[in-house]
């Protein structure tokens, strides 16, 4: 079974899909770690990011992984070609270029294949921009998840502050935020939107619990 969590950026998509899955038993798949991992390889590779050919070939032949612990619903470390990059795709760099990066359909179209193989293999919560649209289009739960641009800016500088890595400053997380949301929301190929069967949830004034509360519910719904 997947839900399919997508959303915005700081809407809450990562704690929430974590907390979902662990109450369900399911495993979890962060996408946005897999845009991450291709633009800092592409980056390291000295490749301009604007060549949609160059960073496809990436994005095709270095193979993402995810290593877990035993406990499969925790944070997982993330691997491109061998190499662990769980941390350096979270930088204020990253953030920035990501989007530049997500926007070519050639990256695009190969991490669709990797995701796909990836969410068949068991029950999966997924999430991302893409995923209730495009992924896993007959997700038995679609949720699209947003909140206000403030609260998400909020979230995001505490997270930054807690990891010890990206920007502490509210204003430029904000500007990131909006920046980011504009182009996943217009590029062309796979644009950030609510599947026209996704059931909404502003988490703008709801906890962690509350929504994850909710999504559980939707899943027993249909189980
Ligand atoms: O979720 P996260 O903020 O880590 O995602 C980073 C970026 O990856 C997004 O801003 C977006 O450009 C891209 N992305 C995407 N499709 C997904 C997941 C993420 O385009 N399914």
């Amino acid at each position: 079974m997947i839900v399919a969590i997508d959303g915005p950026s700081g809407a809450g998509k990562s704690t929430v899909a974590k907390a979902v899955a662990r109450k369900l038993g399911f495993a979890c798949l962060d996408t946005g770690a897999m845009y991450r991992a291709v633009a800092w390889r592409a980056l390291h590779e000295g490749i301009d990011l604007s060549n949609g050919e160059a960073v496809g070939n990436v994005a095709r032949d270095r193979p993402i992984s995810f290593e877990h612990d035993s406990d499969v619903s925790r944070p997982a470390r993330v691997l491109i070609g061998g190499v662990d990059v769980t941390r350096v795709i979270r930088t204020a760099e990253i953030d920035q270029l990501v989007s530049v990066v997500s926007a070519h359909p050639s990256v695009r179209a190969a991490l669709l294949d990797q995701q796909r193989r990836i969410g068949q293999a068991g029950d999966y919560v997924v999430e991302g921009r893409d995923i209730g649209t495009v992924v896993f289009p007959d997700a038995a739960v679609k949720v699209f998840l947003s909140a206000s641009d403030e609260a998400r800016a909020r979230r995001r500088l505490r997270q930054n502050l807690r990891r010890k890595v990206g920007s502490t400053d509210l204003e430029e997380v904000l500007a990131n935020i909006r920046q980011r949301d504009e182009r996943d929301s217009s590029r062309a190929a796979a644009p950030l939107r609510a599947a026209d069967d996704a059931v909404r949830i502003d988490s703008s004034s709801l906890s962690i619990d509350e929504v994850t509360d909710r999504i559980c519910a939707l899943v027993n719904q249909v189980k």
